[in-house]
């Protein structure tokens, strides 16, 4: 077994989307034990089923929540330390796009956005900072965007939570310096998922034209696959980066120089 997390106990918020099972796998996969939390009960019963079968004797906890509630985060953390007793990682992925120009956003559409991608990160840190400054090596490790540092038209209001996320990213880093605990943003830039096959795949496009299409808004003009996000992710968690705190990681095939 590899071990580049063993021993360790994280959370995934958003654990059945892309990015966030392939993290849950990579991070089993390392050592750890994982608590995969997501509002979509099929997906994540899927997610855990495949790392079981992938990963022997994984530890996999499912989490059924909604993490934009700031009870559910309390909730969350509750029941990691029942089944686990610590927590050493805190993954903040959970997120929701919408499509609006912001001339035309609805105030509905801006309360959706900012409670699953920027209040749940700031519950889910809330809740977890006691135990995370008990590990003693305690990391965060929170999803952004290229789009967090740098505009477009059209998803502005994703953006603003993803720019939202990196301020948040910075101030916890400096308020945590003390206890150890350390606090970092990962960018990924076009990152093929399920969701993107799905999207896709309703403009009657196949997923494996999707993923042959070149992707001229990066230098290396092709789509990451979720693993190679989930690996950058897996570095920030572990000892490894016992450096790294208050950055913003990249990993975007090199968006913003194009
Ligand atoms: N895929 C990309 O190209 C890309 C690019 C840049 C940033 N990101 C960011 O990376 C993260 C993961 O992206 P992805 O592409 O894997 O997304 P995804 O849509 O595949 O997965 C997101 C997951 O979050 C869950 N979720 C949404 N709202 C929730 C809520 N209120 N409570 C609990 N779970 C909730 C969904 O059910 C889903 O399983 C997101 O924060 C996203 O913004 C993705």
């Amino acid at each position: 077994m590899n071990t580049r997390v063993k021993g360790k106990v994280a959370i995934v918020t958003g654990g059945a989307g892309g990015i966030g099972s392939a993290t849950g796998l990579l991070l089993c996969e390392e050592g750890a034990s994982v608590v995969l939390v997501d509002r979509d009960a099929a997906a994540l019963d899927a997610v855990a089923g495949d790392i079981r079968g992938k990963v022997a004797g994984a530890q996999v906890l499912t989490i059924l929540a909604d993490v934009s509630q700031d009870p559910e985060a309390r909730r969350i953390v509750e029941e990691t330390l029942a089944k686990f007793g610590r927590i050493d990682v805190l993954v903040n992925n959970a997120g929701v796009r919408e499509y609006w120009r912001l001339a035309d956003a609805p105030a509905e559409s801006w309360q959706n956005i900012l409670g699953v991608n920027l209040l749940s990160y700031a519950f889910m840190a809330k809740a977890a900072l006691p135990a995370l400054r008990q590990s003693g090596k305690g990391s965060i490790v929170n999803l952004s965007s290229t789009y967090g540092v740098s505009g477009r038209a059209g998803m502005g209001q994703y953006d603003a939570t993803k720019a939202g996320i990196l301020a948040l990213t910075r101030t916890l880093a400096f308020e945590e310096a003390d206890s150890g605990v350390r606090v970092n943003a990962v960018c990924p830039g076009y990152t093929l998922t399920p969701f993107h096959v799905r999207q896709a795949e309703s403009k009657g496009r196949t997923g494996d034209e999707l993923r042959s299409e070149k992707v001229d808004a990066c230098l290396m003009k092709r789509w990451s696959d979720p693993r190679e996000v989930a690996y950058p992710i897996l570095w920030l968690a572990s000892d490894e980066a016992s450096y790294m705190t208050a950055s913003t990681l990249m990993v975007d095939g090199g968006r913003p120089v194009v």
